[in-house]
């Protein structure tokens, strides 16, 4: 079809007007291109059905290695793990798109230095996890970074180091997650410049739809590759290839698995995994979490959606790719941002208060397509140390406290002196627990 009719009938006419404005040889680029954007998707995200949270129940989250009797299963479970590790039928995803912006970093998060020493970067600790399990296991994993336009050359200059990591030649792949058009309370996109929309990164669940078209989910099946695991970079005590989360996968023929740990306080700002009214399994998001119900005198309260997501995910490569030959295409998401645009006379105007919408889609909305999905609850205290605002709660002050206490855990359940300043010992703490 015609690109001025896709536009005008997408409610996008005003992007037709602003062509008839441009130089000749940028008006048909312009709108090839905008007309190839997703409007219809875009447009209903905006509306409220859109967004509706079905009525939820709390997930039945299974935790094992807390008893005693345990801990022949765990055991074997972990055997599992490192078997599927070993026989090189796991893949690993770093979701590595978003900024250091809310740490007041300029660049990728992965490149927070973390310390204790001045190249401990984020990125570093969590590479150096990826090649401890495989040297572990005597196995590359194979480790994909989801990279997002504003990381994606920082990030390949910081892993040029990755050797240093213990990585290993061509372990490390990029992926670039793609960019959706900001749109107006009308659903019309806004222009950044004369022939250019404002655009905004699609969120780490775009990593899913990037996969599809750089061929990676047909190669990791093509390899015999049984899970794609998601983790991401500013946790960084996260355990991305647990033996332990694999094995269950396993066992329990699971499309999905999640890692949870209960919410240390209501207001914590973790998505929450819960059950719909169809027995699906979901992580709900905390912006998009309905307000918890009022208690009604004399009746039970409903119990409270606890399950806190660390956003540690695995998910069967088979499972993913039926559902990308059936088409699914993951949801997405709208978030009120402020977004500089050209106004009708073409001056650019930045708004001082938010203006626009902003689409994005989150890799976990896998998890209510899935037919087998379960959720792991784990020690908090043994992996998550999250690192989001550049003070107070969830800061690098309060994960480098998180870290140097797991660090001297573990060396005391040992018998060992902790080193004077704790890091994490990747090789050695990657093992089972
Ligand atoms: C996230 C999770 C939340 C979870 C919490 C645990 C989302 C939407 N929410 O919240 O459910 O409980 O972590 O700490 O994930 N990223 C990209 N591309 C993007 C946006 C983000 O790769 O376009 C990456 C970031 O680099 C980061 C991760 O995704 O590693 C999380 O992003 P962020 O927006 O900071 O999520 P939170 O609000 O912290």
């Amino acid at each position: 079809m015609d690109p001025t009719q896709v536009l005008e009938e997408a409610g996008q006419a005003h992007l037709v007007e602003h062509a008839r404005t441009l130089p000749d040889e940028q008006r048909d680029a312009f709108l090839a291109e905008a007309a190839a954007e997703p409007w219809e998707e875009l447009r209903a995200a905006l509306k409220d059905e859109a967004r509706r949270v079905p009525e939820l129940r709390p997930p039945q989250a299974l935790t094992f290695g807390r008893q005693a009797n345990e801990q022949e299963l765990v055991a074997r479970l972990e055997r599992m793990g490192l078997g599927l590790l070993a026989g090189g039928r796991v893949a690993t995803l770093l979701l590595a798109g978003g900024q250091g912006t809310r740490l007041g970093v300029q660049g990728p998060k992965g490149n927070v230095v973390f310390g204790p020493e001045a190249d401990r970067t984020l990125y570093r600790i969590l590479g150096e996890r990826v090649a401890a399990i495989s040297k572990r296991v005597g196995k590359s994993v194979p480790f994909y970074v989801l990279v997002s336009e504003a990381t994606e050359q920082a990030t390949k200059e910081a892993f040029a180091a990755s050797a240093d990591w213990g990585l290993e030649d061509g372990q490390v792949r990029f992926l670039v997650q793609g960019t959706l058009p900001c749109l107006d309370d009308e659903g019309r996109a806004l222009l950044a410049a004369p022939g250019v929309l404002a655009r905004a990164p699609d969120g780490h669940g775009g990593a899913y739809h990037a996969l599809l078209e750089a061929g990676v989910i047909d190669e990791l099946a093509a390899q015999e590759i049984d899970v794609l695991t998601t983790w991401q970079v500013d946790n960084p005590l996260g355990r991305g290839l647990d033996p332990l989360m694999l094995g269950w996968m396993v066992e329990r023929k699971l499309q999905a698995i999640g890692k949870a740990v209960r919410k240390a306080t209501p207001d914590e700002k973790v998505g929450v995994f819960a059950r719909d009214l169809k027995g699906k399994t979901r992580i709900v998001e905390y912006t998009e979490l309905p307000p918890a119900p009022e208690a009604t005198p004399g009746e039970a309260m409903e119990a409270p959606l606890v399950m806190g997501s660390i956003a540690i995910h695995g998910f069967a490569v088979q499972w993913l790719k039926r559902m990308a030959d059936e088409g699914m295409r993951l949801p997405l998401h709208r978030a009120r941002k402020k977004v500089p645009y050209l106004d009708a006379e073409g001056a650019l105007v930045e708004p001082d208060e938010p203006n626009a919408w902003k689409l994005e889609r989150f890799i976990f909305d896998l998890f209510p397509e899935a037919k087998r999905a379960e959720v792991h609850e784990v020690r908090r205290e043994w992996e998550f140390a999250p690192v989001k605002n550049a003070e107070g709660v969830d800061s690098l002050a309060t994960a480098r406290v998180l870290v140097d206490a797991e660090v001297r855990r573990w060396h005391a359940e040992r018998g060992l002196d902790a080193p004077e300043t704790p890091s994490l010992r990747p090789l050695e703490m990657d093992g089972p627990r």
